[in-house]
């Protein structure tokens, strides 16, 4: 074992933690949505309102804040209209995603249905508005479907109609998505005047809503610069987002090596890069007190696939403890950079991309990533302090160890991925400008074999153990490829 040292810096304060950096994204493609959160009320799996009641109260345990719907591409040929209504009216359309899987979309799932589900998950809605293929008048249509008081308009009145008197009050809305892509492949100049012309309209609805504007694909620095410079401080704009998805070398979820293993979570700690760049960028343009980082889409893009639906539900992978880690290095990055990033929603919440559950027919489980969201939760609103990790560094240009620490009513959090393939370590952890109080509870989640994953058949083989000791001294073990969550009392 590998003996090594933290320090927790008490009074260097890095900002609040927003809880909306622990967001998840649900879009409709392939089993997000259909047989993933929703089974439809006469489901044989147990369901409220037809969703999927284990994931509904599981959400709710990891206080996951935020969801951001209806995608992703599929947004860009989203017309709102369709989803709301009798269902057995709604249209059946060609999904943007058809083309990949043959599947259509059947609207069973619309605003109202939506935003059910995220009250019942007591989340935020985050809705990524269609400026592809329709107006800005549809849009605010939309916004007043959703926000308008009721008895007041037209869309108020017809949400009544459909079952919902009070307005939703959906605060956060994108603004696009991927406008370099499949979001109306614009240059950024293009997309920007885009942004102007829909951000007037949508904040003129709502002057209470937040816009988020479609930002770049990983490290295209130009795409930030040139969207700012033509946005040119007139616009309205609360927040930037961009993508970044981490790709490893042979693609398997599931079957890696060592060589494997470093080379996707090298990829994932560019997140600390694309922060730093972006912000600065966004400095320079001195958009920084508006224009917040959004990581609306991030996670990792194994194109291998494939999990218990075997290649049926559309970019379905399964999630292993190397996935785990991605988690806890990517979350530990957003507490320690919580002055510039301001939200972010992991793709996707299940059956697809780096997924906090999976499921089909009556079974549904959690992945190892979901318990990472629910070790970090403690962190949601707290005081991010700065951590300073002793500790030798891996291969391409990887920290030993990743952590963010955090300070809440008095309770200390500190979360450390080892991110060695083979060495445990042992962590002296030193907390300077406080002490700890005694108590303490620690969760670890590891597994000596890295590739372990949770299956419908073995649910539970990756979960996290809790260890309450009673007389903390500040040693901390990191097995390898270990994910854990410290919470200590500080004495007064
Ligand atoms: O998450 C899957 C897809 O990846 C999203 O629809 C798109 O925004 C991104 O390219």
């Amino acid at each position: 074992m590998i003996m090594e040292k933290i320090y927790a810096v008490l009074p260097e304060k890095l900002g609040t933690i927003s809880p909306l950096i622990y967001g998840v994204f649900s879009e409709h493609i392939g089993g997000v949505i259909y047989d993933g959160i929703y089974v439809g009320e006469d489901a044989k799996a147990e369901n409220i309102h037809g969703f999927r009641k284990f994931i509904i109260d599981k959400i709710k345990e990891a206080k996951i804040p935020l969801i951001r719907w209806p995608g992703g591409c599929f947004a860009e040929i989203y017309d709102w209209r369709d989803g709301i209504g009798p269902k057995e009216d709604r249209p059946v359309r060609i999904n943007w995603w058809t083309v990949n899987d043959h599947r259509y979309e059947p609207n069973q799932v619309g605003t109202d249905e939506f935003m059910d589900f995220c009250r019942m998950c007591e989340a935020e809605p985050y809705f990524a508005a269609n400026i592809t293929t329709t107006t800005p008048l549809d849009i605010r249509d939309w916004i007043d479907y959703c926000n308008s008081p009721a008895g007041t308009t037209t869309m108020a009145k017809l949400r009544e109609k459909n079952g919902h008197k009070e307005p939703y009050g959906v605060k956060y809305w994108g603004v696009g998505n991927e406008t370099w892509g499949g979001g109306g492949n614009m240059t950024p100049e293009s997309y920007a005047l885009q942004y102007r012309r829909y951000a007037e309209i949508m904040h003129n609805t709502d002057p209470s809503i937040e816009l988020i504007a479609s930002g770049a694909s990983g490290g295209d620095y130009h795409w930030t610069q040139d969207l700012l410079k033509t946005v040119n401080n007139t616009s309205f704009m609360d927040g930037m987002s961009f993508h970044h998805y981490s790709n490893g070398k042979n693609e398997d979820p599931v079957n890696f090596n060592e060589e494997e293993w470093y080379c996707l979570l090298g990829n994932a700690n560019r997140m600390q890069e694309l922060i730093e760049r972006h912000w600065g960028t966004a400095l320079s343009y001195k958009e920084e007190k508006r224009a917040g980082l959004c990581v609306d889409e991030w996670g990792a893009w194994h194109r291998g696939g494939s999990g218990p639906s075997k290649g049926f539900n559309l970019f379905e992978q399964q999630s292993t403890m190397r996935d785990a880690v991605l988690s806890a290095l990517t979350l530990n990055i957003f507490n320690n950079e919580c002055d510039k990033v301001k939200l972010a929603t992991v793709a996707q919440l299940v059956n697809n991309l780096h997924a906090l559950f999976l499921a089909g027919g009556e079974n549904c489980i959690v992945t190892p990533t979901y318990h990472v969201f629910n070790m970090f939760k403690a962190h949601q609103g707290a005081e991010a302090v700065r951590t300073i990790a002793e500790s030798a560094a891996c291969t391409d240009g990887l920290p030993g160890i990743s952590v963010s620490a955090s300070v809440k009513d008095g309770v200390f959090t500190l979360t450390a991925a080892n991110i060695d393939y083979k060495e445990d370590k042992v962590v002296a952890i030193e907390v300077l400008g406080g002490k700890f109080a005694g108590k303490a509870t620690v969760i670890t989640m590891a597994s000596d074999d890295l590739t372990a994953h949770n299956t419908f058949e073995e649910p539970e083989k990756v979960r996290p153990i809790t260890k309450e000791i009673a007389d903390f001294d500040g040693t901390l073990v990191l097995p390898h490829g270990a994910v854990v969550t410290l919470s200590a009392k500080l004495a007064d």
